[in-house]
């Protein structure tokens, strides 16, 4: 039974109905902030190719951390960025590193907030890649050891969920194997599972100075062609320990959020990346676009893919909205 019986604009007519029958909420609670953590004290840097984004220190960290567990948002992501960088990364796996510290701030001042560290070393090595390099190589056992500290020493500081995003093989097994033997069976692991080797990772290239010295990280990240192999990767850590996998990018990705949410039972995060931010927030500065709207309509829509969880930099302007919108 076709037109004229069946209208589909009957239900859209009001307001009302339209909350009724909507399919999908977005929610803050469904939100994890990421932030940049600095060493020094007083500093808010600007990050240009963010607008709105900044390089924080560890006691304006937990400025902007309180508020934005004030706004409803339950977890932030640390990225930290070094003063010193060398071969193996290694001021990302000081017990006294700049992650490290933040997180033991923030645990002692905002100890109900969640939070979650990104385990790479690209961010502290001298030649930004997320691996150990040898004769232009990126060495993927070797560069599990690092790991493996950088998850512990992030744990022993009082991170609630360790985060890898250098897509070496094997992390998720031996991330977990190291926070078992240090007595952290109960810290979850969000994996970085299918992870692509995206242009939209600039943005933070530049906030983070972690741009490869040589080469592209083509050899370790994954080919945007490939949706197959995003399943396999996802199993592969799902196997492995993880209790929670992530698609990255996320809008340019949203098939891939929409097949892994079928294929597996762990929830699914997603994150909008850097350039996805930094798309929407150009295009406001213009007037092009109203950034209010964009921002919740791509998140809808990563919420609509599959996506639990999602991390955004847009985090507290969406709080803000939703909050508004709930009031
Ligand atoms: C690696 C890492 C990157 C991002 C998150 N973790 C950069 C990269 O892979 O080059 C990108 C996040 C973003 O673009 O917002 N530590």
């Amino acid at each position: 039974m076709g037109f004229p019986h069946q209208r589909m604009r009957r239900l859209r007519e009001s307001e009302p109905l339209r909350r009724m029958v909507r399919e999908t909420a977005l929610a803050s609670s469904d939100l994890i902030y990421p932030l940049f953590v600095k060493e020094g004290t007083d500093q808010r840097e600007a990050i240009l190719s963010m607008p709105g984004q900044f390089r924080w220190s560890i006691d304006r960290l937990i400025t902007e951390a309180t508020d934005a567990h004030r706004l409803g948002i339950p977890a932030v992501m640390l990225f930290g960025i070094p003063d010193h960088k060398d071969e193996r990364g290694s001021s990302g796996y000081d017990p006294n590193g700049i992650v490290q510290r933040a997180v033991r701030a923030l645990k002692d001042r905002v100890p109900d907030l969640f939070v979650v560290t990104d385990v790479c070393i690209d961010e502290y090595t001298s030649h930004g890649h997320c691996g150990i390099v040898q004769d232009g190589r990126i060495l993927n056992d070797e560069t599990l050891d690092c790991l493996r500290l950088m998850a512990k020493t992030h744990a022993e500081a009082g991170a609630d969920m360790v985060a890898p995003s250098d897509m070496m093989d094997g992390r998720v097994a031996a991330i977990r194997d190291e926070l078992d033997q240090g007595g952290f069976e109960r810290v979850p692991i969000m994996s970085y599972a299918a992870k692509y080797a995206s242009c939209l990772y600039a943005p933070f290239r530049e906030a983070a100075s972690s741009s490869p010295a040589f080469g592209d990280r083509c050899s370790y990240q994954m080919d945007p062609a490939n949706a197959r192999e995003a399943v396999r990767e996802v199993r592969a850590d799902v196997e492995e320990g993880a209790d929670v996998i992530m698609v990255k990018p996320a809008l340019p990705y949203l098939d891939i959020i929409s097949r892994t949410r079928a294929e597996v039972d762990v929830p699914v995060a997603a994150f909008q990346v850097s350039g996805e931010y930094s798309m929407i927030k150009a295009a406001a500065q213009q007037g092009w676009l109203d950034d209010s709207k964009a921002i919740l309509e791509t998140l809808l829509s990563i919420k609509r893919a599959g996506a639990d969880l999602i991390l955004t930099y847009f985090a507290k302007d969406a709080a803000r909205l939703l909050n508004a919108a709930t009031s």
